[in-house]
């Protein structure tokens, strides 16, 4: 079977990472190659271009050049690592990709989803995930769980999630909106519930897709 491309999405705090690293291994014992990556970032220079993105000094970044910014670490992304990893039969599996850019740059920041769609086209040029999980959940218990890893790892919060819970709200339902519109594509996932529950339907989707 041919190299599928799997997206993970959702606002801050719904599991993405933790599911992610169970996607990766119900995968791997079923023989597949795995390659696992991230947006913004994926590649030494989507990662650099991460580090703008996401740096709290930043504030004065105005909203067309986030959107740009994201699309310029996507297009490496594709070009270096995404298409060659499908064409040798690698399953690739990145923590958020273009639905991103809609909820966030589209939904949350208002930018006209018409110019987005129109920079898609340009740097994807149709390319699309073959399936997309969204991990929803109410947008206190996801800010809630971001401060409390912020705290516990003395990190701090970065640039976007020191956005209002107004922001996030706008987030989620751009997501749930998109998989309305598409839900072939998309499986959304309640990520209020227990970790077992939420992982028994990622691994039941997964079977059917294989
Ligand atoms: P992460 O926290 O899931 O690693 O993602 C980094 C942040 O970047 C997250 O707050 C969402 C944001 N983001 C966008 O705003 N637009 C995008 O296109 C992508 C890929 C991420």
């Amino acid at each position: 079977m041919q190299g599928q491309f799997i997206t993970l999405e959702g606002t801050e705090g719904g599991g993405k990472s933790t599911n992610l690293r169970f996607i990766e291994s119900f995968l791997t014992e079923q023989g597949m190659d795995v390659v696992v990556t991230r947006e913004p970032g994926g590649t030494e220079i989507g990662e650099a271009v991460r580090a703008i993105l996401l740096n709290n000094d930043f504030s004065a970044m105005c909203d067309d050049a986030e959107l740009l910014l994201m699309f310029a670490a996507r297009v490496q992304h594709i070009q270096e690592k995404i298409k060659p990893a499908l064409a040798a039969g690698k399953w690739v599996i990145s923590d958020r990709f273009t639905d991103a850019t809609y909820a966030y740059q589209g939904g949350a920041r208002g930018l006209d989803m018409q110019r987005i769609a129109q920079i898609e086209q340009w740097v994807q040029q149709g390319f699309q995930p073959n399936l997309t999980f969204i991990f929803d959940l109410p947008v206190e218990i996801g800010m809630a769980r971001v401060l409390a890893r912020s705290q516990q790892s003395g990190q701090g919060i970065d640039r976007f999630e020191q956005e209002k819970r107004s922001f996030f709200e706008k987030v989620r339902a751009t997501y749930l909106a998109r998989a309305q519109q598409s839900p072939e594509r998309y499986e959304v996932l309640d990520a209020s519930q227990p970790l077992a529950s939420v992982q028994q339907t990622i691994q039941t989707r997964l079977q059917n897709f294989l």
